[in-house]
């Protein structure tokens, strides 16, 4: 039984991450935890075979932008398809606005996003631990209804 399939739900997030010629690509991460209150650290797993991982060696930065519900069938879009050879942001009409403290920019559909920086990375498995440091936070919305993640293609709402 997959792990995904025993812990759950898990709140998804668009992990938004930047190559060193400056190009953005965005994916989709349910492997992520809350780690510190102050000051705030999240955590995240991500597999070396995402594209998204090539960038986070290069550019040791990413913003998480949650998703809400609505926020559905572009989580599944940003999740299924690389953005080694894919506009997500495109194709998933993702909206996107500059950080103020980082490369990597935030996504605007979001309600809530988090700009951070890589303070630790190391593998365990299949996966590698990231945790960022957030150095800055856009709340644009309270009131939202979390989109929630179990396995694959099997997803919770509230
Ligand atoms: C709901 C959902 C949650 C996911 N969570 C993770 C995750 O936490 N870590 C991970 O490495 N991949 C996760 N994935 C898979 C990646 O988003 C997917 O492989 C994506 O295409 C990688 O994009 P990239 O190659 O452009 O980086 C998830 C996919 C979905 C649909």
């Amino acid at each position: 039984m997959r792990i995904s399939e025993q812990i759950f739900p898990r709140v998804v997030a668009l992990v938004v991450t930047i190559s060193k010629e400056n190009k953005p690509n965005v994916m989709t991460a349910s492997f992520l935890m809350p780690v510190s209150f102050e000051p705030k650290f999240i955590a995240f797993a991500i597999s070396p075979q995402r594209y998204s991982f090539k960038n986070l060696q290069e550019v040791g930065e990413f913003t998480v932008n949650i998703c809400k519900s609505e926020m559905k069938e572009q989580a599944i879009i940003c999740g299924s398809l690389s953005g080694k050879d894919k506009n997500k942001f495109e194709l998933a009409k993702l909206e996107v606005e500059n950080s103020k403290k980082v490369k990597p920019p935030v996504v605007k559909n979001s309600p809530i996003s988090f700009e951070c920086k890589v303070e630790f990375m190391k593998e365990f498995g299949d996966h590698f631990l990231i945790v960022g440091r957030v150095v800055e936070e856009h709340i644009r919305e309270k009131e939202f209804k979390p989109l929630l993640h179990k396995s694959g293609s099997s997803y919770l709402l509230l």
